[in-house]
Order: structure tokens, then C-alpha cells, then sequence
């Protein structure tokens, strides 16, 4: 843990991982900055303890904020900025309960997080992984009419879960590739979006059922998890593809490993996991599963816009004024 001088007139600001320099200086101006593990993840008594007095939290990579975390930091906390746009690792109400705001980052992800999901649409139907390892093992191959068959993503029909920001972005893109798109979500998006975007709202059966492909772009709540099981599986066509760069829970792990094996469905590709950064080892076995280490945001103008804003929450607060993206 790199602790800085403390003053009793500077805010202390606690970041639970490392993050680039220009940004422990840009807090360092406003407060006594701590990093509580400054390589990998902290610990969770690292992190407990560090908090102990805090003004603000900074969560990097998505640590765990409970109550047990703000009961640690004290009545003195204001903020909890997010390095994310889901904020499923956040006790929302235990902050609210005692006053403390919470951020998030939504918006300067959406293009970025929507990309992979297109990439994991593409490299599933086309078998873009499986050819990069086949010519990796250096097995004889040739271009036959027969060989390596995907299936074309023009034409196909795409299962939109979760139509927010992401999950239209998904929409524009996919109407790009000459797919036709559904999406079901809680309310309705505004009927000129659904317009502009050539989309339907339909029910979670209706898009299982009937989509090629099912994305799911839904924030994970006690109502979406396991929104996926292996119930929802065997509704889908078997040669449906399940794509998931929303939160690994929405996802039954074990029931898409065991549909996948089992024929229930063609493919999946997934850049969030249940148990991260653990993956089903049945997963690992099976050839139509493209599997991607969480890196829906990562790039590098993302992920410094991501910091920027989370930052600029935090300094919002500190001087009294509204943050800029408080969630819910
Ligand atoms: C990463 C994400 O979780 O924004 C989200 O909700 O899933 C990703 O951007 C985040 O960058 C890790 O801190």
C-alpha cells in the first residue's frame, strides 16, 4: 500500500488499484491520494483497512463495496466513483442509507463495449478463433467448398437483452451487417429509436425462440441473474449463438457449458464469466465457445475517459456540486 502524507484538512482519496500517474496527480491535487494495492488486486482487509477515513473511494476494478466497506470508512465518506458502467459490485442502498453517492461511467464505453459484442457475433459465425488455432497446430488444410462452414451474419436475426445505451449501439451496428434485430427490455425505447434503428420490442421467449443470435446487454440485478439457464438454453434454435459482454451471472455458467456440449445450442462467445477470472473448464474444452478475458472497454481512449470522468465525479463532490453521472 503507497501511502501519501495525510493532512487533516485534505480529503483522503482511496483507490482501490493502481491507475495511471496522471491521474493519482490530477487527485493528489484535491486530496491525500492512497493506493491500496498498487500492483494486481488488493486484498480485501487491505482494502478494508485503507478506507478507514476516507472521503472518496475510487473503484478500479470492480472491488467489492459493502457495507462492511463503508462502515470501515466512516461517516466522513461522500463518494464512491465507479470505474464502470455496471455497478453490480456497489451496495447502492447501503451507500444511499448513509448518504454516500455513488458514480458510474456510462456513455464513454458504449461504442467500444458495443464493438466486442459485434466481434464475438463475427468470430463465432465464422470461426474466426477456431481457424486461427487450426493453423496454429500447423494442420494440413485447404480452401474446399466444404471446409470450415460458418454461417452468414447478413440476414441472420439478432435477439437484443437489454436495450440501453449498449444494447443499441449493438442494434446500429448489427442493422449495418444486414441483420434484423428484436430486443426485449423492461420499457420500451422511445418510437423513434425503434424507428431509426429498424428494431421490435418482443418478449425474452419470443427473442430465445426465434433469434440466430442472442445478446445480452442487461445490467446484473437479483432480477437478471441467471436471466440464462438452462431452461432459456433449450428455448433457443440449436444452432442459436449466445453472445455475453454484460456480467457473467446473467449467465447459468454451468448450464451453457453443458448446453454447448450437449448440441442445446451452436456457439457462444463471452467476454464476461460467472466466477471471473475463473471459466468453466468445460468451456475451454469446447470449440464453439469464443472466450475473451473481460475486455469489452479495453481500449486505451476508453479506458482513459472512463478514469476521467470517474475522477471528475469524485471532484464534483468534494467541491459540493451535483456529480455528473450518479447511478440509478
Ligand atoms: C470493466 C465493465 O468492468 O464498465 C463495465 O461495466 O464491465 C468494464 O468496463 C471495467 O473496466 C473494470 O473496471
Amino acid at each position: 500500500m503507497t501511502e501519501r502524507p495525510r493532512s487533516d484538512a485534505r480529503p483522503r482519496i482511496v483507490l482501490t488499484s493502481a491507475v495511471h500517474k496522471r491521474f493519482v496527480e490530477r487527485l493528489t491535487e484535491h486530496g491525500d491520494v492512497v493506493v491500496v494495492a498498487s500492483t494486481g488486486e488488493p486484498s480485501r482487509a487491505s482494502l478494508v483497512a485503507a478506507c478507514a477515513g476516507a472521503t472518496a473511494l475510487l473503484v478500479v476494478g470492480g472491488e467489492a463495496i459493502d457495507e462492511a466497506v463503508l462502515a470501515a470508512a466512516g461517516p466522513q465518506l461522500r463518494v464512491i466513483a465507479n470505474i464502470a458502467v455496471g455497478y453490480d459490485n456497489v451496495d447502492v442502498d447501503a451507500a444511499s442509507a448513509r448518504g454516500v453517492v455513488v458514480t458510474n461511467t456510462p456513455g464513454v464505453l458504449t461504442d467500444d463495449t458495443a464493438d466486442m459484442a459485434m466481434a464475438l457475433i463475427l468470430a463465432t459465425a465464422r470461426r474466426v478463433v477456431e481457424g486461427d488455432r487450426l493453423i496454429r497446430r500447423r494442420e494440413p488444410w485447404r480452401p474446399a467448398p466444404g471446409f470450415m462452414l460458418g454461417r452468414s451474419v447478413s440476414g441472420a436475426e439478432l435477439g437484443i437483452v437489454g436495450f440501453g445505451r449498449i444494447g443499441q449501439a449493438v442494434a446500429r451496428r448489427a442493422r449495418g451487417f444486414g441483420m434484423r434485430v428484436r430486443y426485449t427490455s423492461r420499457s420500451a425505447a422511445p418510437a423513434a429509436t425503434e424507428m431509426e434503428l429498424d428494431v421490435t420490442r418482443c418478449s425474452l421467449e419470443q427473442i430465445l425462440e426465434g433469434a440466430d443470435f442472442v445478446s445480452l446487454h442487461c445490467p446484473l440485478t437479483e432480477e437478471t441473474r441467471h436471466l440464462i439457464g438452462a431452461a432459456q438454453l433449450a428455448q433457443m434454435k440449436p444452432s442459436g449463438i449466445l453472445i455475453n459482454t454484460a456480467r457473467g451471472p446473467v449467465v447459468d455458467e454451468r448450464a451453457l457449458a453443458e448446453a454447448l456440449r450437449d448440441g442445446v445450442i451452436a456457439g457462444a462467445g463471452l467476454d464476461v464469466f460467472e466466477h471471473e477470472p475463473a471459466v468453466d473448464t468445460r468451456l475451454l474444452a469446447c470449440e464453439s465457445a469464443v472466450l475473451v478475458p473481460h475486455l469489452g472497454s479495453a481500449t486505451a481512449g476508453t479506458r482513459i475517459a472512463m478514469a476521467e470522468l470517474a475522477i471528475d465525479n469524485i471532484l464534483s463532490v468534494l467541491v459540493g456540486k451535483d456529480p455528473l453521472t450518479p447511478v440509478g
